[in-house]
């Protein structure tokens, strides 16, 4: 399936929610090819006779590691997560599978530290579903939505240190519409960003319901009409600042790919066009020849460490869609490691 330069962001994952929600909030998305795609790296037998182990760097609900855990006997899996709320969750949920389902709050960028914790030196596959959970968005007092009224938080580790109205109330002008610009390519950045200025020395922001309404004041009307909800950029561009989401997917990704035996496999599921940007380099440069360039001939031991699973990016079908509208902007990338002699 070809790449779409037209993939709606994140936040339209705000639409309710399908008829078959599993009852934990989240509807996995794009499970069977999940399990398809990973299926070949989960199945092998070690040498030494060791089980094979998944590392779901988004546990979240725990959606997709309760199918691994249900479809391959001996799997160990590691679940990250760093929303210690999503842990209990999960944790609760995949409670049935006993010491194979292991936890670890943590960001996915530490997720050398969480292998090695778990006591594994290496991994066979590795899941990552970007974003927000449905669960997260739903928690309207967690301030991700901006359809509900709540404080202006957007934190998916409740302990970090920055929240969405501190970047509001305590940034410049220039540094709020850098943030809108970079992370929502939200059109009215400069001017929103004045008006937040403007609005905070009269009283500081401390609600989502203060900014939408903001927002309905600096979007332009026939802008308003074309460009979806007023606040789906600006949410999602706080979002990804308030998180460091963008510098966590960088140093995760490179970090998972190292931890992957010969013949383990990568599946990531991004829902913005940022992050699947962020993807698409990090496997390029993996199923590059290492050959340097200019040489006529492919080095010995410098051929691609990886070969992609997938032709460009791949889409949910429409009958998911309309199952799981959360789904919608979904583009799933995949990798296997062939190890060091292009050979798995
Ligand atoms: C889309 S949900 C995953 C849903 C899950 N696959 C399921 O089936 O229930 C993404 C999860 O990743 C977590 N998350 C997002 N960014 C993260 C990061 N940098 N490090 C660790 N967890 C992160 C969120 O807290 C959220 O729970």
């Amino acid at each position: 399936m070809p790449d779409s330069p037209d993939q709606p962001d994140s936040q339209d994952r705000e639409e309710p929610q399908g008829a078959d929600s599993d009852g934990y909030g989240h509807v996995p998305v794009l499970l069977d090819r999940c399990v398809e795609l990973l299926a070949p790296a989960l199945t092998r037998r070690h040498a030494d006779g060791a089980d094979a182990v998944l590392v779901d760097a988004t546990l979240g609900a725990g959606g997709h590691s309760e199918r691994f855990l249900t479809d391959f006997p001996g799997l160990q899996v590691i679940g990250l997560d760093r929303d210690p709320n999503a842990l209990g969750i999960a944790g609760a949920r995949l409670a049935p599978f006993g010491d194979r389902m292991r936890a670890v709050r943590t960001r996915y960028d530490g997720i050398a530290g969480a292998i090695a914790e778990s006591g594994f030196r290496q991994i066979d596959g590795v899941l990552f579903d970007l974003g927000v959970s449905s669960m997260q968005l739903d928690q309207t007092e967690r301030g991700f939505s901006y359809s509900a009224d709540a404080p202006l938080d957007m934190r998916m580790d409740p302990d970090a240190p920055l929240t969405a109205a501190d970047i509001l109330n305590t940034w410049d002008a220039k540094s709020i519409a850098r943030v809108l610009r970079d992370y929502g390519e939200e059109r009215f950045a400069g001017r929103i960003a004045d008006k937040v200025v403007k609005r905070r020395a009269q009283q500081p922001f401390s609600t989502t319901g203060e900014l939408v309404e903001l927002l309905y004041e600096a979007i332009p009307a026939p802008a308003r009409r074309t460009g979806g909800h007023p606040g789906k950029r600006t949410f999602q561009a706080l979002r990804v600042a308030v998180n460091g989401e963008l510098d966590s997917l960088r140093a995760a990704l490179p970090a998972a790919l190292a931890a992957l035996t010969d013949g383990g496999r990568i599946v990531v599921m991004s829902y913005q066009s940022l992050e699947d940007r962020i993807v698409k380099q990090a496997f390029a440069a993996a199923t590059a020849s290492r050959t340097p360039p200019g040489l006529p001939i492919e080095l010995p031991g410098h051929e691609p460490e990886f070969v992609t699973l997938t032709r460009g990016a791949e889409k949910a079908r429409q009958v998911e869609i309309d199952r799981n509208p959360r789904s919608a902007p979904v583009r799933l990338r995949a990798l296997e490691k062939v190890g060091e002699g292009g050979n798995s």
